[in-house]
C-alpha cells in the first residue's frame, strides 16, 4: 500500500510540475538595422519576466551612407544572429531545449533583412520540435508596453517610430482599428531628416532632442500641416521643407539649436492637439470602458514628447502607459511578447510562413484609397 501511495504522489508531483510550467519563449527581430534576441517567460500571476534582453545596433555599418542600407543590414544579420541567440540564451540560463516556441518577426520591414531573423526562427523551432510564431513588427511595439504594466484591452495606442505613426484602438490581440495615420512621412523620418538638414550624424533622431535643449523654440515658426483638419491624421513633409529652406541661411552653431528647439516645439504641438482629437474618437467607439493612452516606438523614447503626453493625460484623466526606454525602439522582448500571447492561444504558424515587407496592423484600413484621410 506505501509503495502504491508513494507512485500517486509522484505522479501528483509530475502533474504540478506540468501544468505549472510557464512558457519559456524565444523571440527573434531582424526587420530592419537591429538584430535582437530576447527569452521571456511568465511568473504565476500571468505577468511576463524577461529573462534576456539582447539588442546589437548596426549603427556603423550604416553611419557613412547616411541611412540604412538593406544589403549591407541583411548581411550584418546573417553575421550576427546565431550568436545574438546564443547570447539570449545563455544568459536567460536556461537551454535551447528549453524553449516552448520560437517567434520571429514576419513584417513590416526589409525583405532581405526579414528574411534572416524569419528563416532562423524557423529553423531553431524546427531543430527543436517546438511551434512557431510568426510576429507583426507593429504588434511588438504595440504590446510592448504589457512587457512591465498589466494592461486591459481596449487601448488607445499612439505608434510612433521611423517607419509608422499612427493613432490605433487596440481591441485584443490581433484586432486593431486605425483611427489615424500619417498621410506622409512617418514621425520618426521627420526626426531622421531634420537631423540630416542640420548635419547630425545618422541616426540622427534621437540627437534632435539633445540639440533642442541648448536653443530657443520660438525663434523658427515652422507649419504644422493638416493642423485644424483631417481628425487625429498627422503630416510631416511639409516641416522638411520648411527646415530645408531654413538651413540654407544658417550659419551659426546657436542657430542650428534654435532650429532643433523649434522643431521639437512644432512636433510637441502638433501631437497635444492630435491626441486631444483621438481622445475624442476613442471615447466614440464601442466597448471602451477605461481611458487608457500607450504610446510606443522609437520616437516615445522622446523625454520631452513623454512628458508633454502624460501632461496631457492628467488634464483629460487618462491613465498613460509608456513602455521602459530600452523597449522603446526595437527589441526582441516586444516580439517574444506577442509570441506569448499568442502561445497561450495556441495560434501557431507553419514553417512556410512568408515574410511580409507590408502588414498593416488593420487589415482594412489599409486598402483605403489616399489612407482614407478626408481633409
Ligand atoms: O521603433 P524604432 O526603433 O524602429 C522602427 O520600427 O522604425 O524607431 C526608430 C525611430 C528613428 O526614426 C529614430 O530617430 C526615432 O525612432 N527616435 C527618436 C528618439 N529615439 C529614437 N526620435 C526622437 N527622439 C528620440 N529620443
Ligand atoms: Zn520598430
Amino acid at each position: 500500500i506505501n509503495l502504491f501511495l508513494t507512485c500517486i504522489e509522484i505522479v501528483q508531483l509530475i502533474k504540478t510540475i506540468c501544468m505549472s510550467k510557464k512558457p519559456l519563449i524565444l523571440g527573434i527581430e531582424t526587420s530592419c538595422d537591429e538584430t535582437a534576441a530576447s527569452i521571456i517567460t511568465e511568473n504565476e500571476e500571468g505577468n511576463p519576466i524577461v529573462l534576456s534582453n539582447i539588442v546589437s545596433s548596426q549603427v556603423e555599418v550604416h553611419k557613412e551612407f547616411g541611412g540604412v542600407v538593406p544589403e549591407l543590414a541583411a548581411r550584418s544579420h546573417i553575421e550576427k544572429i546565431d550568436w545574438i541567440v546564443e547570447k539570449a540564451i545563455d544568459e536567460s540560463g536556461k537551454k535551447i531545449t528549453d524553449i516552448d516556441a520560437v517567434a520571429s518577426t514576419a513584417g513590416p520591414g526589409l525583405i532581405v533583412c526579414l528574411s534572416v531573423g524569419l528563416s532562423f526562427g524557423k529553423a531553431i523551432a524546427g531543430s527543436i520540435n517546438k511551434p512557431f510564431i510568426a510576429v507583426n513588427h507593429l504588434e511588438g511595439h504595440a504590446l510592448s508596453p504589457k512587457l512591465n504594466s498589466s494592461l486591459d484591452y481596449p487601448y488607445l495606442l499612439l505608434l510612433i517610430s521611423g517607419g509608422h505613426s499612427q493613432f490605433l484602438k487596440v481591441k485584443g490581440l490581433g484586432k486593431y482599428k486605425r483611427l489615424g495615420t500619417t498621410i506622409d512621412d512617418a514621425l520618426g523620418e521627420a526626426f531622421d531628416k531634420t537631423a540630416k538638414l542640420l548635419g547630425v550624424e545618422f541616426p540622427g533622431g534621437p540627437q534632435i532632442e539633445v540639440l533642442a535643449e541648448k536653443g530657443d523654440p520660438n525663434k523658427y515658426e515652422l507649419p504644422k500641416p493638416i493642423f485644424n483638419k483631417g481628425g487625429c491624421n498627422l503630416s510631416f513633409a511639409g516641416l522638411k521643407t520648411a527646415i530645408l529652406k531654413i538651413t540654407k541661411s544658417i550659419k551659426t552653431e546657436k542657430e542650428k539649436f534654435d532650429l532643433a528647439a523649434s522643431f521639437q516645439k512644432t512636433i510637441e504641438e502638433i501631437l497635444y492637439k492630435k491626441t486631444k482629437v483621438a481622445f475624442s474618437e476613442f471615447e466614440k467607439q464601442n466597448g471602451v470602458k477605461e481611458k487608457i493612452f500607450v504610446v510606443a516606438g522609437g520616437v516615445a523614447a522622446n523625454k520631452k514628447i513623454r512628458s508633454m503626453l502624460i501632461g496631457l493625460c492628467e488634464e483629460k484623466n487618462y491613465k498613460s502607459i509608456f513602455p521602459p526606454i530600452e523597449f522603446c525602439g526595437d527589441n526582441a522582448a516586444m516580439i517574444a511578447m506577442v509570441g506569448l500571447e499568442k502561445y497561450k492561444l495556441k495560434l501557431f504558424d507553419k514553417l512556410d510562413h512568408p515574410a511580409k515587407p507590408r502588414w498593416s496592423l488593420d487589415e482594412e484600413a489599409a486598402f483605403l484609397k489616399g489612407a482614407g484621410v478626408r481633409l
